[in-house]
């Protein structure tokens, strides 16, 4: 017979999964869970209800969305032509989706603002190193329809409830406005001003978004790069009067609940589509390098897309993210328990009652598990002990013979006897279930 290892010499490669992607499971899967039933239920209980999106979408929805010189549309996509001929690109981002999704599936007629979340997979084709991966997992929100202040707060409050349930410690949002397309330009202007005599000092990658995208000169990492940060202008300082108010108020809302934030002129976000506030979730240990979530307000990308020009605001964070941090600091949670029964057996009449014994407990919504391969009574509890369940149910030789099952208490070791077919009442009730 042919072993794996010859299969793969022969097919010429090992089989692994693609760099930068990651398989979850066993103890990372029960982080994955807890994280996402922890978002799902803060969003849901602020009223935000679950959109899912297509995993890939038409190029061009990125390219007019997120922007032809962001570093996710001009070298991160994963596009691809399908058998037909169209450009397709695996989602590198959710707010372009939901967006599109708004305006393709009639969300506009619905009261606004529709208040959406999602918990789904990206894909960018990054520099694969910690906590950057190509294949990522983001929770977002996006409040589509309504351009108060207090939006932006709420959203930001939402977030904040979130990360703290989760018991992430040390968490700070830095703050930022990026202004309108009124305010903007003459700030971009005032910017490149500042920069024009200093381009010499400028990293290859920042000579050229002085070209293409200004205002990333602002959240370069090269250390040159970085001490001109330092004098630049910054865009608060030019606000229009409508963007200016309209910061003081997010900014006042989020005071009143006593969120910790700081005003960080530096946050200009790698996406194109935002205007007026925009924030990153960091902390101690990530900072900038690996911010947890971003977010902010987008009031053209509506427009942008092809529908009326329409206020909105959201945010996303980075599961993996979290996960690497909640594992990092060691947060301890309890993970939710599906099963607190085991089936034990002795004998082969005793097999094939447990055998249906394990089914009636399964058909009523009662998690249970059994060993079969394992014969010995004593290997079974030590299964079931390593399960951690509340009881064990066992039927051997005379129970199956006169029709009983003996309910065994992990915790107190006592034992009873009852009728077969009372059993699964008698777990029901037990387990809280009727
Ligand atoms: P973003 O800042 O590109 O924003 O991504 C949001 C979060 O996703 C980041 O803060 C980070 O935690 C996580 N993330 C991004 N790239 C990676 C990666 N390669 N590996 C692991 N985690 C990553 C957006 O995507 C916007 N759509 C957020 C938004 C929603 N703005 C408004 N609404």
């Amino acid at each position: 017979m042919l072993g794996y290892g010859n299969l793969t010499s022969q097919m010429g490669k090992k089989l692994q999964k693609p760099r930068g992607t990651k398989d979850i499971l066993l103890e990372d899967q029960k982080y994955f869970k807890y994280v996402q039933n922890v978002f799902e239920t803060v969003a849901e209980e602020a009223g935000f209800q679950k959109i899912t999106t297509p995993a890939f979408e038409d190029t061009s929805l990125f390219v007019r969305g997120v922007g032809k010189e962001t570093d996710i549309v001009g070298k991160e996509m994963y596009t691809f032509k399908d058998k037909s001929g169209n450009s397709l690109t695996l989602r590198p981002e959710g707010t372009a989706p939901v967006v599109r999704a708004y305006l393709e599936d009639g969300l506009q007629s619905l009261p606004q603002p529709v208040s959406l979340y999602y918990f789904s997979n990206f894909f960018r084709y990054e520099r694969p190193q910690a906590g950057r991966y190509r294949e990522f997992w983001q929770f977002g929100l996006e409040v589509i329809g309504d351009k108060s202040p207090l939006v932006d707060a709420n959203v930001i409050a939402t977030v904040s409830r979130a990360y703290k349930k989760l018991d992430i410690k040390n968490i700070s949002i830095q703050i930022n406005s990026m202004g309108c397309p009124t305010c903007r330009p003459k700030y971009v202007q005032f910017l490149k001003k500042y920069y024009v005599g200093n381009l010499g000092k400028l990293c290859p990658d920042c000579k050229k978004r002085y070209k293409t995208n200004p205002l990333r000169l602002l959240d370069c990492k090269n250390e040159k790069c970085m001490t001109l940060q330092a004098d630049a202008p910054q865009i608060i300082n030019n606000l229009c009067s409508g963007c200016h108010e309209h910061f003081k108020t997010v900014l006042e809302y989020i005071d009143e609940l006593e969120i910790n934030y700081e005003l960080n002129p530096k946050i200009v976000r790698g996406l194109d589509y935002y205007t007026g506030t925009v924030f990153e979730v960091w902390n101690d240990r990530s900072g900038a390098q690996n911010s947890i979530g971003g977010g902010g307000r987008y009031d053209e990308l509506v427009g942008l897309l092809g529908g009326p020009k329409t206020p909105a605001v959201g945010f996303g964070a980075g599961v993996s993210r979290i996960i690497d941090e909640m594992e990092k600091e060691g947060v301890e949670f309890e993970a939710k328990k599906n099963v607190n029964i085991f089936v034990a057996q002795l004998g082969s009449k005793a097999r094939k009652k447990c055998f249906k014994l394990l089914n009636d407990l399964l058909d009523a919504g009662i998690g249970a598990e059994a060993r079969f391969d394992k014969g010995g009574i004593g290997d079974q509890f030590k299964v079931a002990s390593k399960l951690g369940v509340e009881y064990t149910l066992l039927i051997g030789q005379r129970e199956a013979f006169d029709g009983t099952v003996i309910i065994k208490d992990m915790a107190s070791g006592n034992q009873e006897v009852f009728p077969y077919e009372k059993i699964v009442k008698v777990m029901a009730r037990r387990l809280k279930k009727d």
